[in-house]
This record gives C-alpha cells, structure tokens and sequence, in this order.
C-alpha cells in the first residue's frame, strides 16, 4: 500500500533557553530515547491518529492547531490542496515538557507527508515548514527545536545566524527528571518579555550572562572541564529562576540533585513545569542522583551519555 513514514526524535536544551530568543546562543542535544513516527496512508477523508484525537483533522482539537496548519501547508506547497490521507502519529517524546514534541511531531509528520507524495525534500524546507507549526505552537520561537530535534549531532545554535553540530569530548552523564507538571513555554516566553519590557537593564543583563555560560560551556565540552561545567549549570539555573522561568518543582529536583553528587543542575526548555537536567561524572554517581530525583517525586527519569 501508498504510505509514507517520517521520524524525528527528542531534544534536552543543555543551555541558553530563553536567552537563545533574544540572539544569545544555546546549545542543545538530540535525546533519542524518545522519539515519533508519522506514518501516512490513503484514505477518503483528513484523519489523524495520535494521543490527542482519533478521528477528522477538522475535528481536532486545539493542541493539534499547530498539526492542521502544517499539514496543510504541506499540501498546498505540493500543490495537493483537497487531498486526503490517513496521519498515523506514534510518539514516546512526553508532552509539553520541554523535549521537544511539538516540534519532533511537525518534523515527523512534514517528512511523511512528503514522502507519501514521493517529492524531495530539502532541510530548508522541512524547518520553515516546522517552524510554522512551532509558532502556532509557542509564540516566537526561536528554531532551535525544530533543529534538534532532526539533527544526529549537538548543536550550537544562534537564532537566524549560526547552526554548527559539533561532537561533545565530555566524558559524563546527563540525568533527566521530569517535574510531572505541564511545562509553559508559550506563557513563560511571553512572560519574560513582558518582564524585559519593564525592566530591559535587568533582563537584557540576565540574557547576556546566559550567552557567555553557553559558550563557556561549550569550552568545557571541549576540554572535559565537568566541574566548571557543573558550575556554569548552577549558575545558569539561579539566572533563569531569577528571570522567573523556574518553579517549586524544579528547584526540589534541582536542589534533590545537586545534594545527590551532581555537579550541576538546571531546569531544561521552556520552564514553569517540565523537565531538569543534573550534570553527573560517572555512572555511580548519576544513578544515584537519578534515585535522588525519583524520591524527590519526580514523575520519570532517564539518563543520556555524553
Ligand atoms: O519548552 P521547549 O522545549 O519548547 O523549549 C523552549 C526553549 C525556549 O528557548 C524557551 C524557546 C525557544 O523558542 O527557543
């Protein structure tokens, strides 16, 4: 049968959300453990299967306006505008916390859909068509998503100026809690702007101080330094919850971690919900910091080699 398949996996912002909006840099890293795959089929009318709605894309409700509005963007650009066919969406990335499901999803389903039709498709494209599912989705984002979450490699990343992959030297382990609280990208985004707005000397000081963590970060992949990356995620931390990004939960996994052994730890994403990230040295150490997060309630937890 006619089909076509796309993927995309999840991705952990190891620095720089937030300030990345305001052309500050970020670093983010592919987290394939979690992943999607849009499948695409014949049908006789526009339906969509995934955890959201099973039943008429028209139908769908408003999480999935980001989907009907890429999809059909695809159509139009392939010159199918009134076509239809079956989306399949098969996804293990968890939503709205900070790993990138909105945009993996609109990566996935773009690839398929492309496929299905048997046309190529450029990376331009599939990220302008991506990020038009991610401002539905979050406001003004910044792309840095809609990168990662198809790139096999690290990235270092400047909103519309510079994309680089790059190979972590690090020897260490990333353990990730999930809050169990629904992460607020769009409000925290428009939050701190508002905040700016009032306040630009403190904010734009904050975002900048951000930017000069992220590459000493970057440095410190290089050269293995963990412990002053460890810091730099300490840091990092105090300015996002002082911008007002962080909340409760994630300060208890931050603090839970960080009196586990971690040598750093931070909120990863948007923030206000979602997940963190601690910075642990070896295996027994992150294990333990993984077990400190579970007690400390968080909802999951997994664990990622650098
Ligand atoms: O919550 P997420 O995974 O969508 O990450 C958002 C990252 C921000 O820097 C806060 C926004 C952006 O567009 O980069």
């Amino acid at each position: 049968m006619k089909h076509g398949i796309g993927h995309a996996h999840g991705k952990l912002i190891l620095i720089g959300e937030h300030a990345v909006v305001y052309r500050q840099p970020a670093i983010a890293l592919p987290f394939s453990t979690v992943s999607v795959t849009t499948t695409i089929t014949p049908s006789d009318q526009m339906t969509v299967d995934c955890i959201y709605h099973n039943g008429l894309l028209s139908e769908a409700p408003g999480e999935l306006a980001n989907l009907q509005a890429v999809v059909a963007a695809c159509l139009d650009f392939l010159g199918r505008t009134g076509d239809c066919f079956h989306i399949k969406i098969d996804s293990s990335i968890p939503q709205e916390r900070g790993m990138g499901s909105s945009a993996a999803v609109a990566n996935a389903t773009v690839q398929a859909i492309f496929a299905y039709f048997d046309t190529d498709l450029s990376g331009t494209l599939r990220f302008d068509l991506a990020q038009l599912s991610e401002t539905i989705a979050h406001g003004s984002p910044s792309g840095l998503d809609a990168k990662v979450t198809v790139s096999d490699r690290p990235l270092y990343f400047i909103k519309n100026t510079e994309t680089t992959a790059f190979d972590v030297k690090a020897q260490a382990y990333l353990v990730i809690g999930d809050s169990g609280e629904s992460g607020q990208t769009k409000l925290a985004v428009a939050s701190l702007r508002e905040k700016k707005e009032a306040n630009p000397s403190r904010i734009n000081h904050l975002i900048q101080k951000l930017g000069v963590l992220t590459n000493q970060i970057r440095q410190n992949l290089a050269t293995n330094n963990l412990h002053e990356m460890g810091h730099g995620m300490n840091l990092a931390q105090d300015y996002l919850a002082e911008m007002g990004v962080s909340n409760a939960s994630l300060d208890r996994l931050v603090k839970a971690a960080n009196r586990a052994g971690a040598l750093g730890a931070k909120l990863t994403g948007g923030g206000w919900g979602g997940c963190m990230i601690a910075l642990s040295q070896n295996l027994e150490t992150a294990r333990q910091v993984r077990e400190a997060l579970a007690d400390s309630q968080a909802s999951q937890t997994w664990m990622l080699a650098l």
